[in-house]
């Protein structure tokens, strides 16, 4: 072998060793569940589990596709033993270890409504309220209006829940099922595969319930006209578009909201600024169809809210 090609191959290698040693890195860095996991084994002593990458698997039908079952990993730190303590105690745990380890918890409970109350089964009461028939119930959603076509009308929206059919007791031969069946994501969205606190709680719903009925009601009263009934599009872009949804994260959705057309990517468009003005922002009265002066509507919290309402509408079935 030449000398130059020798020299390449060391650099190559020398190269391909540290890539290594980098993602070796990486990965221990990472692993801030399993010090959580060591928590959990301490705080219920009885717990009997395997320190290592817990992995739920939704046992109903739609949760797989082909050979594929869909997998979810937010129980390795949450309830790592889920599936030995079943989803009554489990429910009860999340509740309580919210208070133990998330150091803002005040906070959360207060802005997202938290009643430390965890559902545990999908029950026929609960579906009801929540599920994809629910716009028909009385106890459920209040029917929601949104100005007509012709100027005085108003129509009424069909909100359907954001609980799938096939999740309810009907389709189930009236089986209730738990939290070890039917995984987290379908009611809290968040990055099922990842490990680290933030990648997993990214395009998290913290309280689905809550910003389900508080979101609706914003979303009737401020966006609706623009955006549609059902999130369809009319003035403003459809919101539930399944494509945007899975590609946007939180921060994008909360700064259309906050900034609306005082932000580079919303320029000279009639979406308004629910908050404040991008700081960068100079109005220009021959681009800009709306006063530079911005005054808040929606508080941060508000804000928020909308964004985790807007995330309902990603479907359980179409996430990667
Ligand atoms: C790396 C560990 C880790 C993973 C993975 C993880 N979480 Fe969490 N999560 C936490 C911790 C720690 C808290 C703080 C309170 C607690 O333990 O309940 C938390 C809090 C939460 C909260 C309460 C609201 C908040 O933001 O504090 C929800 C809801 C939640 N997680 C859902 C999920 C879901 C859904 C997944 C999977 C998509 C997931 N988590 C994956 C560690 C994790
Ligand atoms: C049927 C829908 C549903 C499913 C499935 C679900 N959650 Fe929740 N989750 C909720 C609701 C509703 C709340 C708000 C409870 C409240 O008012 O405190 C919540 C709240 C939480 C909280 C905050 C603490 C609390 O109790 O308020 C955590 C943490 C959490 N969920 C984690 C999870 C994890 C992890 C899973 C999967 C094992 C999961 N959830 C599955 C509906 C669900
Ligand atoms: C006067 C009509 C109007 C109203 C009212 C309105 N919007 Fe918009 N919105 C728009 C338009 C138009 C755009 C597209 C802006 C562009 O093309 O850059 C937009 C864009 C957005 C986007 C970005 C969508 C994407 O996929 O990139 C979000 C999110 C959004 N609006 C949310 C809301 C919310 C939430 C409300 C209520 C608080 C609201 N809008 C009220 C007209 C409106």
């Amino acid at each position: 072998m030449s000398s130059g090609l020798t020299r390449l191959f060391l650099a190559l290698s020398a190269f391909i060793l540290v890539l290594t040693g980098v993602a070796a890195a990486k990965d221990s860095s990472d692993r801030h569940y399993l010090a959580i996991q060591e928590q959990y084994k301490l705080d219920y002593k009885d717990s009997k589990f395997d320190v290592a990458v817990q992995q739920l698997f939704p046992t109903f039908v739609q949760a797989k596709r082909g050979d594929t079952f869909r997998v979810e990993r937010c129980i390795s730190c949450h309830v790592p033993d889920l599936t030995i303590i079943g989803p009554q105690r489990a429910a009860e745990r999340l509740a309580k270890d919210f208070l133990k380890y998330e150091p803002k918890h005040a906070e959360i409970a207060k802005t997202y409504g938290l009643t430390l109350t965890h559902p545990a089964t999908i029950t026929q009461q609960l579906y009801d309220k929540y599920g994809e028939d629910s716009y028909a119930t009385t106890d459920g959603f209040h029917p929601y209006t949104i100005a007509g076509d012709k100027p005085g009308t108003v129509d009424t929206v069909k909100l359907p829940g954001f609980i799938p059919k096939f999740l309810s007791p009907a389709q189930n031969n009236g089986r209730e099922l738990g939290l070890d069946s039917v995984g987290c994501i379908t009611c809290h969205n968040g990055g099922r595969l990842s490990l680290t606190d933030s990648e997993s709680h990214l395009n998290l719903i913290i309280n689905p319930e809550f910003t389900w009925t508080e979101g609706a009601s914003l979303y009737y009263k401020y966006c609706a006209t623009c955006h549609g009934g059902l999130g369809e599009g009319k003035i403003g872009p459809p919101l539930a578009n399944q494509d945007r949804l899975g590609y946007f994260n939180e921060d994008y959705y909360y700064r259309c909201i906050e900034y609306g057309y005082t932000d580079f990517e919303h320029l000279g468009s009639v979406m308004p600024a629910w908050g404040s003005a991008a700081s960068d922002f100079h109005y220009d009265p021959t681009r800009d169809k709306q006063p530079g002066k911005v005054t808040r509507v929606l508080s941060e919290d508000q804000i928020s809210i909308l964004v985790q309402f807007i995330r309902h509408w990603e479907k359980y079935e179409t996430l990667p």
